[in-house]
């Protein structure tokens, strides 16, 4: 009985090698126009390389990308089609806009051809044990037929478009965020020659791409908003985006918004409860105050610029909490040292728990000086303190150490120890954002020699006055 079985297993080896010899041959005869084959170590990587000559095309052609290539297939009676794609499912051929079943080529209605993918196929041997198995099982002969497939600029990937096109050996990553129909890049010197190509390559692969833009400064000191410049598409700059639930709409141009943030302004939200009150004092269109003030927070939220600021109370009304949000238009340090002043004392003494976020990594440590003294004239409270989440970039081997350490020093009090610290995200190589926890220390509220840092105690409410009448 092993006998027979070691018989009929050699018998059946020496058959598939045999086979695979075969095919292999006929193949590389009839590809060898198209496509190299090396040995028997198979294809051509690059099979699916786009024409040599769009190299340098600097204005989309996509015509030029079209060409044929020869790939592998096996002919399949169509009683049993269904269950031979099932089981070849990693062997067929996955490209965008490419059949994986085609009409057979010797035109017999009862068959038909399942194409794979010459990377993984390169002769029959190339099937693993299960694949032949189901061949097997199904009379299907493992023989390689090649079938000539037209290619197109629709079936080839982003980036082997532009490895094509762009000048050999550079970099051509195209990656990009996605802000609602809006592609936003981010070109290196050597891709800006090809920046209307490339733009338009990632609005052709990317569905529901409209309008692709690359920045063309670092970002604008004041609002955090990008200079940009459109590639293609449309020029409308108004995205709606969803994040973690919520809807947001705003001009792109004009405001601060940030994809890469999400995480984190879930991570700040869910610390708040029902029934909290949440400062937020660069507020941006509202991707803090709009979901806590959905969990139940009374929030007042701020911010600088008046674009912002009516995004914000768009947003309030787009997600129905305007109720739950107060919206102010001052610079943090007014807004600070005037509205939440104003609140804060009754807040503490009623064990309101009180937040405030303060995420404007760039200077948000130096406005934590606004809360010395802040409080000096009322009465002291001892518990229920404000937890303040305040955001700063660092660029120090030990930026934990030294964010804890600006902190400290614009609030004029010791926070190591009293504090947690928070990795947001690594912004650029060797740069870090991170966000600073603590409870502010009632020796910083309630300290006399308090507000000497700045005059805008004496302003807020004149600036406050005008930004209530809207935008
Ligand atoms: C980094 S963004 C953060 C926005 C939002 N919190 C978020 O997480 O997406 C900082 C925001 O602060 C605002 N801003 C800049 N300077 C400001 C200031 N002095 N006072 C108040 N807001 C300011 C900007 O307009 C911007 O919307």
């Amino acid at each position: 009985m092993s006998l027979v079985f070691v018989f009929v297993f050699c018998h059946y080896r020496f058959f598939r090698v045999l086979a695979a010899a075969q095919t292999e041959k006929k193949l590389r005869g009839a590809v060898g126009r198209i496509c190299v084959f090396s040995g028997n170590t198979g294809m051509e990587p690059k099979l699916y390389r786009p024409p040599a000559e769009v190299r340098g095309m600097s204005s989309l052609d996509r015509d030029a990308f079209t060409q044929t290539i020869s790939v592998p297939a096996v002919r399949v009676p169509v009683r049993v089609l269904n269950k031979v794609v099932k089981s070849l499912k990693k062997s067929s051929i996955q490209r965008p806009g490419v059949p994986r079943v085609v009409q057979d080529t010797e035109e017999n209605a009862d068959y038909r051809l399942v194409l794979l993918d010459p990377h993984r196929v390169t002769s029959p041997t190339s099937f693993s044990e299960a694949e032949a198995e189901a061949l097997r099982s199904f009379g299907v002969p493992e023989e390689l037929h090649h079938y000539e497939l037209k290619l197109t600029y629709e079936n080839l990937k982003s980036e082997e478009v532009l490895e094509a096109v762009l000048p050999q050996g550079q970099d051509v990553t195209s990656g990009f965020s996605r802000v609602g129909h809006i592609a936003h890049m981010n070109l290196r010197d050597h891709q800006l020659q090809y920046k209307n190509l490339i733009g338009q390559v990632i609005m052709d692969k990317n569905p529901g791409v409209t309008c692709v833009v690359n920045k063309t400064n670092i970002i604008d000191s004041t609002y955090r908003n990008f200079q940009m410049e459109v590639l293609a598409g449309e020029e409308n700059m108004v995205a709606k985006v969803k994040e973690n639930g919520l809807t947001y709409k705003f001009d792109f141009s004009r405001v601060y918004w940030n994809p890469r943030l999400s995480t984190e302004h879930e991570r700040v939200v869910q610390l708040t409860k029902w029934g909290d009150t949440v400062f937020d004092v660069f507020a941006g269109v509202g991707p803090f105050a709009i979901p806590a003030a959905r969990r139940g927070a009374n929030v007042l939220a701020n911010d600088l610029n008046p674009e912002s600021h009516r995004w914000l109370q768009h947003n309030c009304k787009l997600n129905k909490v305007e109720k739950k949000v107060r919206t102010f238009n001052l610079d943090g340090r007014a807004f600070i040292q005037g509205p939440l002043r104003e609140e804060l004392p009754a807040l503490l003494k009623e064990k309101v728990r009180v937040h405030v976020v303060m995420n404007l990594p760039a200077l948000a440590l130096d406005f934590l000086d606004a809360f010395r003294g802040l409080l000096h004239q009322e009465p002291q409270c001892e518990e229920n303190l404000p937890t303040v989440h305040c955001y700063g970039f660092s660029k120090d081997d030990d930026p934990d150490t030294d964010v804890v350490k600006r902190a400290s020093q614009s609030l004029g009090f010791p926070l190591e120890k009293l504090c947690s610290v928070h990795f947001v995200r690594n912004v650029a190589p060797n740069k870090d954002m991170l966000c600073v926890m603590f409870t502010l220390p009632k020796e910083v509220l309630y300290r006399v020699a308090a507000f000497t840092t700045t005059g805008t105690r004496k302003t807020w409410k004149s600036q406050l006055d005008g930004s209530l009448s809207g935008p």
